[in-house]
């Protein structure tokens, strides 16, 4: 690994802790306007000063974040199907040009294993991987799961190895049973799970902290965080589990004081 791909994974995933709080806040790509983040803005601002990075699209960059913000941005650059259509059917939507001139930290892409189209989506991991790769910009493969799927170990293992042996440097996965499996399939490569559906406060920080316990690097977590009653007290948090490995109690409280403060 090249010295500016090592400096920009180390602005990303702390070298010290080997941990990372991202802040999935893409979800428009293919949802619209998501609930909790209509105003990408007003979810964002307040969230920032606790998240180690910040995983977004093009667009809703431009459009919400100010320029001045100092946090890496782990760009989303694939895209062009929405939920009405088949999910699987995704391109590259951003160039390299483009996620340079955005002082982009890493670029990232979902890859649909088992998918219709599973074949266009690893082609697009790897062209992105040899186009950042020649800037020293690392990529993110997000493991997408059709409905078809089952989000098991089995699964999510293959899903993820093969996104690592097509050149992805680092993996967002969901969390499972087994799924130190799933993190010994990455090899050396840091592993984030994304948080899922919304799910009560208490779950999402067991799950935080049960894929941390199993090799996670941390989370890149979106609706657990900002459509939480408490965005704030939820992204606390959860950074108390990734970084300072309290316990799920413990960090509850955070985030119950949080909210009863609020
Ligand atoms: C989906 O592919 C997007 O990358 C989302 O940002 C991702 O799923 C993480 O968000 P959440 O924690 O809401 O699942």
């Amino acid at each position: 690994m090249n010295w500016g791909m090592r400096n920009r994974m180390s602005r990303i995933i702390n070298p010290k802790t080997k941990s990372c709080v991202m802040l999935a806040v893409d979800h428009g790509y293919f949802q619209g306007p998501t609930t909790g983040l209509r105003n990408l803005a007003k979810a964002v601002d307040p969230l920032l000063p606790y998240a180690d990075a910040l995983m977004i699209a093009r667009g809703g960059l431009r459009n919400w974040i100010t320029h001045d913000m100092d946090k890496p941005i782990v760009l989303r650059v694939s895209g062009g199907q929405s939920v009405l259509k088949e999910l699987s059917n995704e391109v590259i939507t951003t160039s390299i040009d483009s996620a340079i001139r955005l002082n982009a930290s890493a670029v990232t892409c979902s890859v649909y294993v088992g998918g219709e189209y599973e074949k266009e989506t690893i082609h697009n991991l790897a062209k992105l991987v040899n186009e950042a790769e020649k800037y020293g910009i690392p990529v993110l493969a997000v493991t997408a799961v059709g409905k078809e799927m089952a989000r098991d170990a089995r699964y999510l293992g293959l899903a993820s190895r093969i996104c690592i042996e097509t050149g992805a440097h680092m993996i967002k996965t969901y969390y499972c049973d087994g799924f130190e499996d799933v993190v010994e399939a990455c090899g050396n490569a840091p592993v984030v799970i994304a948080g899922g559906k919304k799910m009560p406060e208490r779950e999402a920080l067991q799950m935080a902290y049960d894929a941390v316990s199993k090799g996670a690097s941390g989370v890149d977590m979106g609706r657990n965080i900002f459509q939480s009653d408490s965005p704030v007290s939820m992204i606390k948090a959860v950074r108390g589990i990734v970084h300072d490995k309290i316990s799920v109690d413990e960090a509850y409280n955070i985030y119950e004081q949080g909210k009863k403060a609020k």
